[in-house]
């Protein structure tokens, strides 16, 4: 292959000429401190390349080294459990994340080539195999099951399948075509993994969290995007969904946050039971971390890889989630390597190309018919955090997002000062999926179950344009029902809404509870109103000691919500006695 030349260096950005055997995308070594970087424009035999290293020490005259290869990930076992950095060199220790995390141009393979995994394989010669069928399967942790693919392009009959412990390059299967296959594929990050067919997406992504699941809920294989400033609780969404969501595998990008936070969800997740398994959440977890520590164009690449194993493992057939924060470090990251290119600038100097880059990464998200002959089912769903400066979603990066996505959890600055958490603001959240998901939860938990929500959003509605009037001419000019809708609505936002994220029961609530709860709330809106067309103060309602039941169910375990329909039959009782009391008073 011929060498190329440098003749500029600009931070992440490096120039080299004789580069006309090259193609855009081609994954070059730069100097021969090889450093990894990837092309991404190219002029006659000018190749401008993204170095995802840093580039202090290079200049003109280094050689630069094309790889005829595309920018691509390994896939296979040894993924679940890991930590990687934006191009999948492997992360193993904490303290990479926080200090000096990888030597320059080292290079380590993603996945490791010694350690031997037991393939326990589901064919049998004389079987055709064609791309997407599983020739074998490796339980990778106690929770993932690995299923091995055929690779896109690849199919024959089965010559030789073997049995045992192998390494990832192993071959473990002969086709009479010759073609030897091995647990381990490759696949470039930009491109979308292929399957057989999308599917509507209709069952939600149950997260555990009251203000998501109940009001503005997110499907199997949907999008989301959680904007809000600095402070609002943006990481906190993102982890808490990495912990609860009802994925079976979930990946986990760090991008350009700070490296503490990934340090975070390191000692956490292992110790962090998943309600479901009973496991460790590691077991099902995969990490990137391009931490605001580590060279910025690896960040660009990071949600890339990020998404390509996430596909990967929706590929098997499992529900996948990904999460990634935060997609505005992506957008700037993008940003730089626009400008020092001087790429024509559009809005606030992003690329022209920002909302079609967006686009074609939520794009690959969705619920599928998998390829393989087995009928698999899989699911991605995409969480995106987005950081717009001051919180204001008129940016670029907001703007081109809430296009694209299904879902808008918008955090509020004002909600998180008042500790209002999760601070997502529900007067201007939506979800798309509302109304599938809706037929879904009535089936599924409750009857009544999207009735008690719609309710409980009018009234939440309505307290905010009371609040308008009680800001005008005061409290006391409302009608006693007015009141007692003001009360109820406080109710909902504080007993029901608000989830704390640290405490022990009340960072889960599964649907039954988040069912059984609001419930509680709603009920004693109506049995207020029903005393107070019986004559009973507001006052006396207001002070019952009751409501302090109600304010803390949320607290009760999720073996105890039953207790949760004792409260609501004591309120009904007490409200039937104060009646009963009322009546012989107003005689
Ligand atoms: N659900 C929650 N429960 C309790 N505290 C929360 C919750 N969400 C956010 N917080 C508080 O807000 C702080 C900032 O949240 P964080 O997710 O780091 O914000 P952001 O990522 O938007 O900058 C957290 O450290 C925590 O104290
Ligand atoms: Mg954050």
């Amino acid at each position: 292959m011929k060498v190329g030349k440098i003749i500029k260096v600009s931070g992440p950005l490096v120039v080299a000429e004789g580069m006309d055997e090259a193609n855009v995308y081609d994954v070059v070594q730069v100097s021969d401190r090889k450093l990894i970087g990837e092309i991404i424009e190219m002029r006659g035999d000018r190749a401008s390349i993204q170095v995802y290293e840093e580039t202090t020490g290079i200049g003109p005259g280094e050689p630069v080294y094309t790889t005829g290869e595309p920018l691509s990930v390994e896939l296979g076992p040894g993924l679940i459990e890991s930590m990687f950095d934006g191009i999948q060199r492997p992360l193993n220790a904490i303290m990479e994340l926080v200090g000096d995390f990888l030597e320059k141009g080292v290079v380590v393979p993603s996945l490791n080539r010694e350690k031997l995994w037991k393939f326990t394989p589901t064919v049998k010669v004389g079987d055709e195999v064609s791309q997407g069928d599983v020739i074998g399967t490796v339980q990778e942790t106690t929770v993932v099951l690995h299923k091995i693919m055929v690779p896109a392009g690849i199919s024959g009959t089965v010559k030789e399948i073997r049995e045992g412990e192998f390494t990832v390059v192993d071959t473990v299967c002969v086709l009479e075509s010759g073609e030897e296959l091995m647990m381990m594929q490759k696949w470039p990050v930009r491109k979308q993994r292929g399957y057989e067919s999308k599917i509507n997406p209709d069952e939600p992504l149950v997260t555990g969290q009251r203000v998501i699941d109940t009001f503005f809920p997110i499907t199997k294989g949907g999008t989301a995007a959680v904007p809000g400033p600095f402070g609002s609780g943006k990481t906190v969404v993102q982890h808490q969904l990495a912990k609860w969501a009802d994925s079976e595998i979930v990946v986990y990008v760090g991008c350009g946050e700070r490296g503490n936070e990934m340090t975070d969800v390191l000692l956490e997740f292992p110790e962090i039971k998943d309600p479901k398994t009973g496991e460790s959440l590691m077991k099902r977890t995969v990490l990137i971390a391009n931490t605001s520590n580590m060279p910025v164009a690896a960040r660009e690449a990071s949600i890339y890889t990020g998404i390509t194993i996430a596909e990967y493992f929706r590929d098997m057939g499992y529900s996948v989630a990904i999460m990634a924060d935060s997609t505005s470090r992506w957008a700037e990251a993008l940003r730089e390597m626009s400008g020092r290119l001087e790429e024509m600038p559009g809005d606030e100097g992003y690329p022209a190309y920002l909302g079609s880059r967006a686009a074609e990464f939520y794009e690959r998200a969705g619920k599928v018919n998998c390829y393989g002959s087995d009928n698999r089912i899989g699911a991605l769903t995409i969480i995106g955090a987005v950081s717009p400066p001051g919180g204001d979603i008129s940016e670029p990066v907001s703007q081109a997002t809430l296009r694209i996505v299904k879902v808008f959890w918008g955090l509020d600055a004002s909600l998180a000062y008042r500790r209002h958490f999760p601070a997502i603001n529900w007067m201007n959240s939506y979800s798309l999926y509302q109304s599938k998901v809706d037929g879904w939860m009535n089936q599924n938990v409750h009857e009544n179950f999207a009735d008690n929500r719609i309710k409980a959003m009018s009234l939440l509605q309505e307290e905010s344009s009371l609040q308008e009037i009680v800001r005008l001419v005061g409290r006391d000019s409302l009608s006693e029902t007015d009141q007692l809708k003001l009360e109820a609505s406080k109710s909902i936002r504080e007993d029901f809404l608000q989830q704390n994220a640290f405490h022990e029961v009340d960072t889960y609530a599964s649907l039954d509870k988040q069912n059984l709860m609001l419930d509680l709330v709603l009920h004693f809106y109506d049995e207020g109103l029903r005393a107070l067309k019986n004559g009973i103060y507001l006052s006396d309602l207001i002070n019952l000691e009751i409501r302090d039941k109600i304010a803390r169910a949320k607290y009760l375990d999720e073996s105890d919500i039953g207790k949760i329909a004792d409260i609501k039959t004591e309120l009904t009782k007490i409200m039937d006695d104060l009646i009963a009391e009322g009546g012989i008073l107003n005689a």
